[in-house]
């Protein structure tokens, strides 16, 4: 069976089951700075796990775009990857375990075949300590079902318990699906150490909220949260013994091999490092993010610089990675357009990057052969990625090939003396921090609703949100134009808030179709694909978005709006920092 395949049926199995479809959200989180990507379908759902309405109603189905990069150094061996798809579906408060569990069944056995002799399953054993039970229903159901007690364990939070997403939010104890992939006969007991048992799907049953002082509280609703790997799925029905073998990278494999003239066969980490990053790194250009020096940029420009490395071990001399790219773009585009609608940006995104690392490379190479002994210091690393762009993951494969070691401790805390120095000479007034008190949070998000359409009457309405973070502290916002704010400009915006403010505008959100919502004059983000119906918040008369909140209900109470630093972010985009004073 072919990923294609394996995606279209699962989207139209959970159809048949009343589900609606919905794009995939961006990589990028919007107003959430607790993860650096969507790591998980239902990160973008979070509003509506928590109770509120989704306009499609309450069941709904996917094929989400994911990044995970916590195992950024394993990426190469058969598993790890970055970037990956999710097949999802979601309850939002409807059906429960039962139906999730009987669903899951149905189409593991009936819908891909799979001979149940070989499927495994775990369940949450509880926990005393937050009196959380022993999920003895999930068990019952599987065994129901004609499930064998052997091939059902008893695992606890450390396995079988997913969220929150970020620090806080919705979570719950899961029940997971293992293929078994070895050769012969399958065990008849089931062992969750043995590799040869692969997780292929996950359901998570939602109905505890963490909260910021760690407790988990009974949410209001019971929700559903499943997600199947794509590429692993693939790859254990085609009886493959690692996702690069399977048709979601073989095209970039073989590009890769042309381009270098070398074999797979011989030179698998490379290889594998290259399609995985440039991969990722193609997906997250599409949704708009540069590289740069800092948070999600920084993830980026790192995943395309190892990425280059290993070409340039592979022996490629020139410009590659936007090679790869178009072969990536040419496999993806069916099911996610805006990889063509933005390959012009992505190519010439990826080539500046190029150019600036391998400028850099040969130099900091050189460097690195003047070093002679054993242990780098931390001067050094950080010598290294200051003025060579070499991040730390690549310094300290370098050392490891050079059988060198590197000390990893004086580079952080050379890091850290650097960036408070750079703290302290520019925006000394805020200090930064994670979106932890949310009715503060929740002001902000209504100010950057303002804010926006404040930006689009003073410069024009072709200004367009190219991105936002949004913590209890401050606003970052990102925008596209042209040039630096005039004083003026930036006084004229924040004038124009704080009138809003004071008029006391009612915030009011309406659900309606997409189409009708743009024919009405609502601004969305650039390039993001909105389901068919979306929630729209409209300020009075003076903002309206398409957005999924949550907002204040009136713009009383966001006290008074102050812009405190305006800059350049990228070529054509701005960044401003904004603060609410009460
Ligand atoms: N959110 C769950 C996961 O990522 C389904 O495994």
């Amino acid at each position: 069976m072919t990923a294609k395949e394996i995606r279209e049926k699962y989207l139209k199995f959970f159809e048949n089951k009343g589900h609606k479809r919905i794009p995939s959200a961006p990589l990028i989180p919007e107003n959430d700075p607790t993860v650096l990507f969507t790591t998980a379908g239902m990160h973008p759902l979070v509003p509506y796990l928590l109770g509120e309405n989704h306009p499609l109603g309450k069941r709904l189905c996917n094929s989400q775009k994911c990044i995970r990069t916590g195992d950024i150094d394993d990426v190469g061996d058969n598993t790890h990857g970055t970037f990956f798809e999710m097949l999802g579906n979601w309850s939002l408060g409807d059906y429960f375990k039962k139906e999730a569990i009987e669903w899951s069944f149905e189409f593991l056995t009936k819908e891909l075949n799979i001979p149940l002799e070989k499927l495994a399953f775990t369940v949450f054993e509880g926990e005393t300590e937050n009196n959380i039970p022993k999920d003895e229903g999930a068990f019952n159901l599987w065994q129901g079902l004609g499930v064998k007690p052997e091939r059902i364990a008893y695992l606890g939070r450390e396995d079988n318990w997913w969220g929150p997403a970020g620090s806080t939010g919705p979570c719950g104890p899961d029940t997971e699906m293992f293929y078994w992939v070895g050769e012969g006969e399958v065990p008849e007991k089931f062992d969750p150490s043995d590799k040869k048992w692969v997780e292929i799907w996950n359901n998570v049953f939602m109905q505890y909220n963490k909260t910021a002082d760690g407790k988990f509280e009974e949410l209001s609703q019971k929700n559903v949260d499943t997600g199947m790997g794509l590429e692993r799925t693939t790859m254990v029905l085609q009886g493959k013994s690692n996702v690069y073998e399977t048709e979601l990278f073989t095209p970039i494999i073989n590009r890769i091999s042309e381009i270098s003239g070398k074999q797979y066969e011989e030179n698998t980490k490379s290889f594998r490092i290259i399609a995985d990053h440039i991969k990722a790194s193609v997906f997250i250009l599409a949704d708009g993010l540069v590289p740069s020096n800092t948070e999600r940029g920084y993830v980026l420009r790192r995943l395309i610089r190892r990425a280059i490395r290993y070409g340039k071990l592979l022996g490629i001399e020139s410009a590659f990675t936007g090679e790869i790219a178009k072969v990536i773009i040419a496999m993806y585009e069916n099911v996610y357009p805006e990889l063509k609608e933005n390959q012009e940006f992505i190519l010439n995104e990826l080539q500046k990057e190029e150019e600036r690392f391998l400028t850099c490379l040969d130099r900091g190479l050189k460097e690195f052969e003047k070093i002679n002994m054993p242990i780098i210091s931390g001067e050094e690393v950080f010598n290294l990625y200051q003025t060579y762009g070499f991040p730390l993951e690549i310094t300290r494969e370098i050392a490891k090939e050079k059988d060198k070691e590197i000390d990893e401790k004086g580079f952080q805390e050379e890091l850290k003396k650097h960036q408070e120095l750079s703290r302290t000479a520019s925006a000394g007034q805020f200090k930064s921090g994670l979106a932890d008190d949310s009715e503060q949070t929740t002001k902000y998000h209504t100010a950057t609703h303002l804010m926006l359409a404040a930006l689009r009457q003073v410069l024009g309405g072709d200004v367009q949100q190219k991105g936002s973070n949004i913590t209890s502290e401050r606003i970052r916002f990102d925008f596209s134009f042209e040039r630096k704010l005039t004083p003026e400009e930036i006084k004229k915006v924040e004038d124009l808030v704080n009138e809003q403010i004071k008029k006391e505008l009612p915030v009011v959100c309406r659900e309606m179709e997409t189409q009708k919502a743009f024919d009405e004059g609502a601004t969305g983000v650039f390039g993001h694909k909105y389901p068919e119906k979306v929630k729209v918040y409209s300020a009075g008369e003076f903002s309206k978005e398409i957005c999924a909140g949550p907002h204040v209900e009136n713009t009383k109470t966001l006290g008074v709006f102050k812009i405190i630093k305006e800059e350049a972010s990228s070529a054509g985009v701005r960044r401003i920092k904004a603060i609410l004073q009460q």
